[in-house]
């Protein structure tokens, strides 16, 4: 199994660019390295993620795959249920995933998750998993009021006159005790099939009509959930399709987006 070391930095630009650094430094598989706030935290597709100090988790992993390259992506998928099932069994909050990697809340989003890679002649160097979860957030701006939530937002909701609160450094450890028994799994299978039946249960799309924007156009169909190779599988009039993550955009037309 995946021996952990775990780092924490008071600030950092992104732990994402920090496990890069130490990756080409020579660092082995294993590294986790956590900030209480990021300046200059990175999100998918160029954005950018706000890690304000220590109210939320910004965390990220070093490996160093021998998987073929093409299955890596998964990673992403592994990640997103290691993050529901910590969430769920910590704090007993119900918990969702909206494909490809998102996990939800009560509709809402509550950790997003950045997965990088470096390779050199169709063989990965490194991989960084960067996960980052909202954790004490007791509001969001009012661009992200009806997007975002907090660990300690829906424990608010489930019992508003609780005290229990999430905890950054407990919650942090159990994502990457689930991460790293998920992972020895995937490696050995080399795809999502340890994983693929829980992550459907909890696709907050499946059967839900999704709108897919890819090179092709603009397309509707129900998803029906992820086949073992992480890749989306909608139902459209006329065929079965798998939409992969990498191309493409899926909105849910009366799901969450
Ligand atoms: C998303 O767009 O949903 C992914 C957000 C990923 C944010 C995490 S926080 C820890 C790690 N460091 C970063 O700069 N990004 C990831």
């Amino acid at each position: 199994m995946i021996q952990m070391r775990h780092e924490y930095l008071e600030s950092i630009d992104s732990t994402n660019n920090e496990i890069k650094r130490r990756a080409v430094a020579g660092e082995t598989e294993g590294l986790v390295i956590s900030a209480g706030k990021q300046t200059a935290g990175r999100g998918r597709s160029g954005h950018q993620w706000e890690t304000p100090a220590d109210i939320s988790i910004a965390t990220s992993l070093l490996l160093r795959p021998t998987v073929a390259i093409d299955h890596l992506s998964s990673l992403t998928l592994v990640a997103a249920v290691a993050v529901r099932r910590a969430i769920e069994e910590l704090y007993g909050i119900e918990t969702w995933i909206k494909w490809p990697n998102d996990v939800i809340i009560h509709g809402k989003k509550v950790c997003g998750i950045l997965t990088e890679m470096s390779a050199s002649e169709g063989k990965a160097e490194y991989v960084v998993v960067g996960i980052g979860v909202n954790v004490h957030q007791t509001s969001f701006s009012e661009e992200l009021a009806d997007k975002a939530i907090s660990v300690d937002m829906a424990l608010k909701e489930q019992d508003p006159f609780g005290a229990k609160r999430g905890d950054c450094k407990e919650l942090t450890y159990r994502i990457w005790q689930e991460f790293a028994l998920l992972y020895e799994a995937f490696c050995m299978t080399e795809d999502l099939s340890i994983i693929m039946e829980e992550y459907n249960r909890f696709l907050i799309n499946r059967n839900a009509k999704v709108r897919v924007l890819d090179p092709n156009g603009e397309w509707e169909g129900i998803a029906r959930g992820i086949d073992e190779s992480g890749k989306l599988l909608v139902e459209t009039k006329e065929d079965l399709r798998q939409v992969d993550s990498g191309e493409v955009s899926v909105r849910g037309v009366y799901g969450y987006v």
